[in-house]
């Protein structure tokens, strides 16, 4: 893996200069195939990305980059399409003609029915007349941004017409979004069905998490200063609590949404990748496997949560209506698109424990959910009191504990609170926050985590993409309570009003600890 590391906060414009030894990811010249190419990611996401990496010089010449949908669309139509999602979507816009044209001269189109086994040999010809024109060689990285449903008949059909095959050095990769799988079993059976086509080395299971600035910062902030390891244990650590909080509700995304609920869609995911990399033990080495080695014990450390237990370790809840953002919003239940009688969780807490000689007896709250009060995501440690105290009456009033918060978005960054004393004769005591704020230190807008993991695939690096053992490593753990909470039916499903910081049951969860929910 990369890291930039500096020596002092400096104005560079380029987010990826300076890795350990100096140099910068070697990227192959390839074809960078977008399956998926009329899509919402592609638009938002992708092309955006790429447009960046094209402005920084990260793809070198002469890489293709080729959009493949079913609808037939001239390259130029194509072309206009993705301008449109750069101009709205892009951090930085196409300020000129020459910036654009030069991404848009590597941009082609190809129709194709990823379903249909004879599309791929018309995509396999239609790719080497692209990669002929432009002298790309036939180095190829699929980005899977599909329905879910067709990931292995795609992989399986890619390996069929021979466009996954290897040779003279030239390598073949395939990206998968999420989600992967909706449980345990289906997982397994997507990750058989991709060995059975692919090697684990060419499958790239994407966590956009995984490439957000602050999160790879996380690693940095652990294993780059000594004087954080030392107390990064039960004897020192109070509990940890990991929110991803949205203010929006489902969007435009009823369908989808209802189907999965925010416990797949971001905890079995995102909020369990954070939970492996702060608790993770420090790796032998910054590569692939030594992370992913690490972070996989964790995920195998959390403590089952028994069917008896799911309604005293977990709290699962549906927005009511009420007021977001100064207007009045429906409830889950009355959002266009959603069953009146839909069970499905906008907000899930969780009180786990991680197994281990590390955090014996440390609890980890990790909390998601959607129209809550503030758009927040963070990893809260809070640190157990001194052992003794010194300061009494209304001076200890006023202690509050150590907490130190990795800030994830928005204003990503680190705090430390602490307790100081007021200036003056009495001893008065009060907490105070030491922050370092991303934004003002460097003095450069961080990449967007796309960014940096198209990077990382094209490279050939998959320490931010997450393995197959530990994405069932994470479903072992989230399935059975998912198992529970469907059995329960409404037994359990608790309301929140929109605009809050979530239901009773999740304070009464954690309170049941001694503990509260930080109001983030
Ligand atoms: N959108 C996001 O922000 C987001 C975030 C995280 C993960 N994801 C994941 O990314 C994937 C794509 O999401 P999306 O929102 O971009 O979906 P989307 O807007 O529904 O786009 C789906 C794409 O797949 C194409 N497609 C569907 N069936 C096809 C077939 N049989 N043959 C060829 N093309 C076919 C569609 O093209 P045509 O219909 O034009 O052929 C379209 O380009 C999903 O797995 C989703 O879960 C999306």
């Amino acid at each position: 893996m990369t890291l930039a590391l500096r020596d002092a906060p400096a104005a560079e414009a380029n987010p990826f200069r300076g890795s350990q030894d100096g140099n910068s990811h070697k990227v192959d010249a390839c074809s960078i195939v977008i399956f998926g190419a009329s899509g919402d990611l592609t638009k938002r996401k992708l092309l955006p990305a790429l447009y960046n990496l094209s402005l920084d010089g990260f793809l070198p010449s002469p890489t293709s980059i080729v959009g493949v949908a079913r609808k037939p669309l001239p390259d130029d139509d194509f072309r206009a399409q993705m301008k449109e999602g750069i101009q709205q979507f892009s951090r930085r816009r196409p300020a000129n003609e020459a910036a654009w044209n030069e991404l848009a001269s590597r941009l082609h189109y190809i129709s194709a029915d990823f379903s249909d086994a004879g599309s791929y040999e018309k995509l396999r010809a239609d790719l080497e007349s692209v990669e002929k024109r432009n002298g790309t060689p036939p180095n190829r990285l699929f980005y899977l941004a599909i329905p879910p449903e067709f990931i292995a008949v795609a992989i399986s059909n890619l390996t069929k017409s021979g466009l996954l095959a290897r040779s003279n050095g030239n390598w073949s990769r395939v990206i998968v979004e999420k989600p992967f799988g909706i449980d345990l079993e289906s997982a397994r059976q997507l990750n058989r069905q991709l060995q059975q086509y692919a090697t684990e080395k060419q499958i790239y299971r994407i966590d956009h998490y995984l490439g957000k600035e602050t999160v790879q910062n996380l690693l940095v902030f652990r294993f780059a200063n000594g004087i954080f390891e030392p107390i990064w244990n039960q004897k020192y650590v109070d509990h940890v609590q990991i929110t991803v909080a949205e203010t929006v509700g489902v969007e435009g995304r009823a369908g989808y949404f209802d189907k999965a609920g925010v416990t797949r869609d971001i905890i079995q995911n995102h909020v369990l990748q954070l939970l492996s990399l702060v608790a993770m033990e420090p790796p032998v080495a910054f590569d692939a496997d030594a992370v992913r080695d690490e972070k996989v014990k964790v995920l195998r450390s959390l403590r089952p949560i028994r069917e008896s237990e799911v309604q005293i370790l977990t709290s699962r809840a549906q927005y009511a209506g009420g007021a977001s953002g100064g207007k009045t919003v429906p409830g889950y239940l009355q959002e266009p698109g959603i069953p009146p009688e839909s069970t499905t969780e906008t907000y899930a807490a969780i009180h786990c424990a991680v197994d281990n000689w590390r955090w014996s007896g440390v609890p980890f709250f990790l909390r998601s959910g959607k129209r809550l009060a503030r758009r927040a995501t963070e990893i809260a440690i809070q640190f157990k009191a001194p052992p003794h105290l010194l300061f009494r009456g209304p001076a200890q009033a006023r202690m509050e504990p150590n907490v130190l918060t990795l800030r994830i978005q928005p204003d990503e960054g680190i705090s430390i609170k602490f307790t100081s004393k007021v200036p003056g004769p009495a001893p008065v005591l009060q907490p105070v926050r030491m922050d370092f704020l991303y934004g003002t230190s460097f003095g450069v807008e961080p990449p967007e985590a796309y960014e940096r993991l198209l990077l990382d695939a094209a490279a050939g690096d998959s320490t931010l993409f997450t393995r197959a053992d530990e994405v069932e490593a994470a479903w072992s753990f989230i399935t059975p309570i998912l198992d529970t909470w469907k059995s329960l039916g409404i037994a359990d499903l608790d309301t929140y009003g929109s605009g809050t910081w979530g239901p009773r049951s999740a304070d009464d969860l954690i309170a049941r600890s001694g503990r509260a929910w930080r109001r983030v």
